[in-house]
């Protein structure tokens, strides 16, 4: 692979910089759009162990828990400063019929999860269960509703058990099951994915649904719903274009999902012969494909700007968001795990991608309001894994859970808009990766400036001008690997992490920032300005 790797940068005089250099200029005075939080969402959905053994194992449980809730990854997670959490799906959510998770546990429906592996779901975690779970890491609840195969008016008095004070029969219900006051829902979505598994329907069916279903969803007390319409497949502007003519003053946001897949296609894993597709593994990968994930990840720009664009000639004031509730890296599930429990290791490559996408989403914040990756622990690109071998082993946090860390200085500041000209690589005909994506933000006068180093095997230099400042200090974190395909474990809990960046300098004449970037490295710094 090696000899792929040489060819393809062979090819690649692209730009006229020369090989280490890289030149960012940050535009703080033209800094407005304020970074929401919600950019930095997580995704919790009944899929594998993401909530049996990821999130919930029960009060009884052997393992430490709080209230039912896995100690570790709780305390992870509140670490975190998780900012909303998307649930129950996903696929999951068109086929979530909310009673079965309500009342005494014992006696709770017990239903196939016809989706994800046709594992059996107890439904002991329930509205409840995760109500309560956002309350206590002081995060907002963002709920999926069904549209695909549930009526108007389960949808309707879930909405009412949630956030009703009154003395209405439903609200009294949900006093009797052990809440007394409403949680006071505000992301609500009405149906997820429905050109697919949320019920396969055309835009221009949907958009009817949109309406009647939304209609139903009440605000109750003060509480206003932020409506969310189930958006785009990726690209597919149609969908949008229908939408934002159909529903756009029926709604606060549209979803757009979108995963860093090399290739969907099907391929029978040639152990089990149960289709794996062709999406490569999270651990064994070429330094081709590497590119491959990182320039399939940079697509999502292309992307939002197509639905931008779309948006833009029905809504120029932007009232209404995009919310990118699902994105991330999807690999063959590892090897010896349930092919429909979506459980995938992660490396140094997905905390690249995970940095140049929130990255890009940063410049979008005028329009792209909340993210959530998917998911929250051991599904896909996670933040969080558990062992399901051995449970009571302490959870592993991923690479990506600590670029998402890094990353938490940039929530609530303004977004500072940039220039930045480096290098590309050539991946192939078509598509060029260039080597460093950046971003900053601007908060309290301080600036936080963050740099992927997405080239694998060079370092590169970046200087940083900052117009009309001198740089006064510059501190914070790196996290690289010897080895891309570094990933934390069981037992080796803690091989790729953040460490402190000792590889700037500033000019004593200029005061600018030169920033040396390992390669395949993250680097995010708190720079003060004079
Ligand atoms: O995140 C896994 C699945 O991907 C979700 O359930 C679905 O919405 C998407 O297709």
């Amino acid at each position: 692979m090696k000899k792929i790797l040489t060819l393809a940068l062979s090819l690649a005089a692209i730009s006229t910089v020369s090989a280490q250099d890289v030149m960012l200029t940050l535009h703080p005075d033209k800094a407005e759009t304020v970074i929401p939080k919600e950019i930095y969402g997580q995704f919790a959905e009944h899929l594998g162990r993401c909530i049996y053994g990821g999130i919930w194992v029960g009060k009884d449980s052997e393992i430490p828990n709080i209230e039912g809730y896995r100690k570790d990854v709780f305390e992870a997670l509140k670490d975190l400063q998780v900012p909303v959490m998307r649930w129950p799906g996903g696929c999951f959510a068109d086929e979530y019929h909310w009673r079965d998770g309500i009342g005494p546990q014992e006696g709770r429906r017990k239903m196939v999860n016809t989706n994800w592996g046709g594992t059996v779901e107890d439904n002991s975690f329930g509205t409840h269960e995760f109500l309560n779970l956002c309350e206590m890491l002081g995060c907002e609840p963002y709920i999926s509703g069904n549209v695909g195969s549930g009526t108007v008016q389960e949808m309707a008095e879930w909405v009412e058990y949630m956030n009703s004070d009154t003395n209405s029969t439903i609200a009294e219900e949900r006093r009797k099951n052990g809440r007394e006051k409403p949680w006071n829902v505000k992301y609500f979505g009405v149906g997820n994915e429905s050109w697919g598994c949320g019920g396969n329907m055309k835009i221009e069916y949907y958009t009817n649904l949109y309406r009647r279903y939304n209609t139903y969803a009440r605000n109750y007390g003060d509480n206003r719903l932020f409506r969310i319409a189930s958006g785009a497949n990726g690209g597919d502007t149609h969908w949008m274009d229908v939408a934002m003519r159909e529903c756009r003053h029926n709604m606060d946001g549209i979803s757009v999902h979108f995963y860093a897949v090399r290739d969907w296609g099907s391929e029978d894993d040639p152990i089990t012969g149960i289709p794996m597709g062709k999406k490569g593994s999270a651990l064994v990968f070429s330094d081709q494909e590497y590119y491959e994930i990182v320039s399939k990840s940079l697509e999502i720009e292309d992307i939002i700007r197509a639905h931008i664009a779309v948006m833009d000639k029905y809504d120029p004031k932007k009232n209404v968001a995009i919310m990118f509730d699902e994105w991330g890296t999807w690999f063959n599930v590892e090897p010896g795990t349930n092919p429909g429990w979506l459980y995938q290791q992660s490396t140094m490559r997905d905390a690249i991608v995970a940095a140049s996408t929130l990255n890009i989403f940063h410049k979008y914040t005028d329009r792209v309001k909340m993210a959530n990756i998917a998911q929250v622990v051991n599904v896909l690109q996670s933040m969080i894994l558990t062992n399901e071998k051995n449970p009571s082993d302490p959870c592993v946090l991923t690479p990506t859970y600590h670029v998402f860390k890094m990353y938490n200085a940039h929530k609530e500041g303004k977004f500072v808009p940039a220039d930045l000209v480096c290098n590309h690589i050539q991946v192939n005909d078509k598509e060029q990766v260039p080597v460093v994506s950046s971003s900053a933000s601007l908060k309290d006068g301080v600036i936080t400036l963050s740099l992927a180093n997405m080239d694998l095997n060079q370092k590169h230099t970046v200087s940083v001008s900052i117009d009309g400042k001198q740089v006064a200090s510059a501190e914070g974190q790196v996290i690289t690997s010897a080895d891309i395909h570094d990933y934390n474990d069981f037992g080796r809990r803690e091989s790729v992490y953040p460490h402190v960046f000792t590889d700037s300098k500033i000019g004593k004449k200029d005061g600018k920032l030169t920033v040396t970037l390992p390669a395949h490295s993250v680097v995010t710094l708190t720079v003060k300005t004079k």
